[in-house]
C-alpha cells in the first residue's frame, strides 16, 4: 500500500483517487477485505461476496440514527431534526414496504407508458447537439436529459420546465458536503422551491388528474394507501434527485470509455443490439454511485470479522464490481463479457428503484448518439472528474461529432 487506508483516501475527496480510485480499491480488497477505519467508526467491505451479501441482507438498517456515534453515517446526515421525513433512502422497516412498494409499482407503470416519449425526449436532446462544432457532452447532453425525463414522468408543466430545472440543479447540491455557504443558500432556495412546487401540482392532479406519476400517488392516497403529502413529496424529489447525476455519470462515464476504447466502440457500432451488455459493462467498470452503505441491528460476523450492532459498514461498489473473485480480467473493459450480475445498482430491498428507467435512458442516448455522430471524437484536455465524494462522474467531456 503507498499510503495508510481510509475510507477518505478511496473517495473523491482525495485527488489521486478521484482520477481513479481502482488502484488503492485494490490494495485494499487484497490487503483488508473487512477494513474498519476507527477513526470515522465505520467498516469498510471490498469483495464482491462481502458487499453483495451485506447489501442483499434485508435485516440490516439503513436509518443514520441507528448508527453509532462518531460514524460516517452518522456526520454525513447533518439535519438531525427530529420530526423530519426522510425518503425510502433512508428508510427502515415497516415504513420502507409501506412507502416504496406502490411508489414503485406507479412508477414502473408510468416507465412502461411512456418508454416511447422517454426515448423522443433523448432523441431530441441529441439532435439540438451541434454537428460541427465541439460541444460538452456533460452540458448539453448528460445533464439534460435525466432532467427532462423525470419532469416528463412527474407531470412537470411544459411552461413550467426550464424553472424547475433551475430548481432541481440547485437542490441537487445538498449532495456535496463540500458545497460553498452560497451553493447552500441556493440549495434551500431550490429545495423550497420544489417542495412549494409539488404542493401545488399535487392539489392541482386532485382536482385534474393528468397521465403523470403525481396523479398517481395523489389517487392512490385517495384510495387509502396510507401515504402522507410529505412522504409522496419528499420521495417524489428523491426521484428526481437520486436519477439525476447518477443517469448523467452513466451517460457520461459510458462515452468516455467507448471513445477510449475502440475496439469495444467498433463492436457496439457493428451491432447496436449490444446495447444493453455495454450498458451493463460500464456500469460495472465506471459505476456512477462507489458506495452504499448499512447499519449492524445485531451481532454479525463478516469475513471473519466481528461487527456489533449499530456499527455502520460501508460497501465499496466500485471494488465489488472489479473482484477478480468474480470477474475475469476485471480491469479490462469488454462488452461482451460473460454476464455476472454487478452490484452498481445495490441490492435487497433498497435495490435502485430508478435502476430500470437508468438502463433505458443510457441505452436510447448511446445508440442514438453514435447513429448521429458515428464519428464521435473526444477533444480539449483529459475530462477532470467532480470532487464529490461516493459518486464518479466528470466535471465536462469535450467531443466533436
Ligand atoms: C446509473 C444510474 C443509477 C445508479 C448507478 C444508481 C445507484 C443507486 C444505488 C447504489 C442505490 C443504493 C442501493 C442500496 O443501498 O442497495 C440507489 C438507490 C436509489 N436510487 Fe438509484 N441509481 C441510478 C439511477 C437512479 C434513477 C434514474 C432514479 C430515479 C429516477 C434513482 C433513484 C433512487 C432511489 C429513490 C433510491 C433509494 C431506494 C431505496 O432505498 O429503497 N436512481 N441507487
Amino acid at each position: 500500500m503507498t499510503q495508510p487506508p481510509s475510507i477518505v483516501g478511496t473517495s473523491a475527496f482525495d485527488p489521486v483517487a478521484r482520477v481513479s480510485p481502482h488502484e488503492r480499491l485494490k490494495d485494499m480488497r487484497e490487503q483488508c477485505p473487512v477494513f474498519r477505519d476507527e477513526p470515522v467508526k465505520t467498516w469498510f467491505l471490498t469483495r464482491y461476496e462481502n458487499v453483495r451479501d451485506t447489501v442483499n441482507d434485508r435485516t440490516l438498517w439503513r436509518h443514520w440514527s441507528n448508527a453509532e456515534e462518531g460514524s460516517l453515517l452518522r456526520r454525513m446526515d447533518r439535519d438531525d431534526e427530529s420530526d423530519r421525513i426522510d425518503s425510502i433512502l433512508s428508510m427502515d422497516e415497516p415504513d420502507h414496504s409501506r412507502v416504496r412498494l406502490p411508489l414503485a409499482k406507479a412508477f414502473y407503470a408510468r416507465i412502461t407508458a411512456m418508454k416511447p416519449q422517454i426515448e423522443a425526449i433523448i432523441d431530441k436532446v441529441i439532435d439540438e447537439a451541434p454537428a460541427s462544432e465541439p460541444f460538452d457532452l456533460i452540458g448539453d447532453l448528460a445533464i439534460p436529459i435525466p432532467i427532462l425525463v423525470i419532469a416528463q414522468i412527474l407531470g412537470v408543466e411544459a411552461e413550467r420546465m426550464r424553472e424547475f430545472r433551475e430548481w432541481s440543479e440547485a437542490s441537487i447540491l445538498g449532495l456535496n458536503p463540500l458545497r460553498t455557504p452560497e451553493e447552500t443558500t441556493r440549495m434551500e432556495w431550490g429545495s423550497e422551491k420544489l417542495t412549494s412546487y409539488f404542493t401545488s401540482l399535487m392539489e392541482a392532479r386532485r382536482l385534474a388528474p393528468q397521465e403523470d406519476l403525481i396523479s398517481d400517488m395523489v389517487a392512490l392516497q385517495a384510495q387509502g394507501v396510507p401515504l402522507s403529502d410529505a412522504e409522496i413529496r419528499v420521495n417524489l424529489s428523491a426521484l428526481l434527485i437520486g436519477g439525476n447525476l447518477t443517469t448523467t455519470d452513466l451517460i457520461g462515464n459510458g462515452v468516455w470509455l467507448l471513445l477510449n476504447h475502440p475496439g469495444e466502440l467498433a463492436k457496439l457500432k457493428a451491432d447496436p443490439s449490444l446495447a444493453s451488455a455495454t450498458i451493463e459493462e460500464i456500469l460495472r467498470f465506471e459505476s456512477p454511485v462507489a458506495i452504499t452503505n448499512r447499519v449492524m441491528s445485531e451481532p454479525r460476523d463478516v469475513g471473519g470479522c466481528p461487527m456489533a450492532a449499530h456499527q455502520s459498514v460501508i460497501t465499496s461498489l466500485h471494488a465489488a464490481n472489479r473482484d477478480p473473485a468474480v470477474f475475469e480480467n476485471p480491469d479490462q473493459f469488454d462488452i461482451t463479457r460473460k454476464h455476472v450480475p454487478h452490484v452498481a445498482f445495490g441490492g435487497g430491498s433498497h435495490i435502485c428503484i430508478g435502476a430500470p428507467l437508468a438502463r433505458i435512458e443510457g441505452r436510447q442516448a448511446l445508440v442514438k448518439l453514435f447513429e448521429k455522430f458515428p464519428d464521435l471524437r473526444q477533444v480539449g484536455d483529459e475530462p477532470t472528474w467532480r470532487a464529490l465524494p461516493f459518486f464518479r462522474g466528470m466535471e465536462a467531456l469535450w467531443v466533436q461529432g
